[in-house]
């Protein structure tokens, strides 16, 4: 698989990174066993994924440790801390001390087998979150690079609460992140104007999340958004036109399938580096590598997507 430099951190990743949280969570969100889940995080490796990306909250970095065993030094591992107490919620302002991220790191490397990870994220951080981020956890985050428990330390957004990317746009302009994470797919491909041109200028990794997520899993999810958008007034597109559109994507695909448009427009954007794909499922997993590893849309339907939804910075795709 074609690998990347991850922007200043050096690190080479394959362009596809494997997801262990999301609805999925490695099957975890829809009862798949652990060992299951080990599978699928074996497989990844096997097939030549290299990057992986958990978080305390998902509950699935002891499995990822456990797939890890013997291979820890295969992977560029990437786990976050969140900074609203548990129970509380995540949109809030009820932050947790720093002592207590200190000591979810601390929880993180033990779920993973570890004794150091090679990104360490604030997760999903609001706009009104940053500031307190500045001011008490990114310390903790530069006192655990020091002592060499993080190589390089990453903050990732909200999406589905920030779809116009507010929050790094913050975190860009202050340089203080090696790594971000944002959300990017052809629905809202917004970040391409208000987080990779900074990301690209200052040399940040980036790791795109929501390549898929719910809109583009199925033609009729995706349907039900376009719809909405219409509702909304955020597209004009009768309803032949969205069913031409959706069948002009499948049809530019080698396997048929609208999830295969999905991750191609996202692995050819400028600044965009790993696209990361959540799955549960060993045959999903190996159609996202081959689409990920896969060419570019054609540009007449990359025109026809922009014409469309160039514009669009108010859904996730959720
Ligand atoms: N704020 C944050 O920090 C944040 C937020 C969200 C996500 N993330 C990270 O970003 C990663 C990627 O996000 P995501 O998990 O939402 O990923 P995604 O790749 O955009 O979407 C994954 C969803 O699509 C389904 N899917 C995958 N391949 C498919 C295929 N070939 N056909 C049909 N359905 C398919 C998966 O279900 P199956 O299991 O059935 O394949 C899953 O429900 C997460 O896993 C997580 O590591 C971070």
């Amino acid at each position: 698989m074609e690998h990347i430099v991850l922007g200043r951190t050096g690190l080479s990743s394959s362009r596809a990174g494997l997801g262990c949280g999301g609805h999925s969570r490695l099957g975890q969100g829809y009862g798949s066993s652990h060992k299951d889940s080990v599978d699928v995080v074996r497989a990844a490796i096997d097939m030549g994924i290299n990057f992986v990306d958990t978080a305390k909250v998902y509950g699935t970095e002891s499995i990822v440790g456990e797939a890890l065993s013997g291979r820890r030094d295969q992977v560029i591992l990437s786990s976050k801390g969140q900074i609203i107490k548990s129970g509380h919620s995540p949109l809030g302002r009820d932050y947790i001390s720093a002592e207590d991220l200190q000591a979810s790191l601390e929880a993180s490397l033990k779920n993973l087998k570890t004794d150091y990870l090679d990104i360490y994220h604030l997760h999903g951080i609001l706009p009104h979150q940053y500031d307190i981020c500045l001011d008490h956890f990114l310390p903790i985050l530069k006192d655990a690079q020091k002592a060499g428990k993080t190589r390089f330390i990453g903050i990732t957004e909200r999406f589905i609460h920030d779809p116009a990317h507010q929050m790094l746009q913050s975190a860009l302009a202050d340089n203080h992140w090696d790594v971000v994470m944002a959300g990017f797919n052809m629905i809202n491909p917004s970040a391409r104007n208000t987080v990779f041109p900074q990301t690209q200028k200052y040399d940040v990794g980036v790791l795109n999340m929501f390549a898929v997520r719910n809109a583009l899993g199925h033609p009729q999810s995706f349907q039900a958004l376009l719809e909405h958008l219409q509702t909304e007034g955020h597209i004009a597109l009768s309803m032949a036109h969205r069913q031409d559109l959706i069948e002009e994507l499948m049809d530019a695909t080698r396997s048929g399938s609208l999830t295969e448009a999905a991750y191609r427009f996202c692995c050819h954007e400028a600044g965009n580096h790993v696209v990361l794909t959540g799955t549960g499922n060993i045959d999903h997993l190996r159609s996202n590598i081959d689409a990920i590893s896969g060419p570019k849309l054609s540009e007449s339907l990359l025109e026809r997507l922009e014409n469309n939804f160039g514009h669009i910075s108010t859904v996730s795709g959720d």
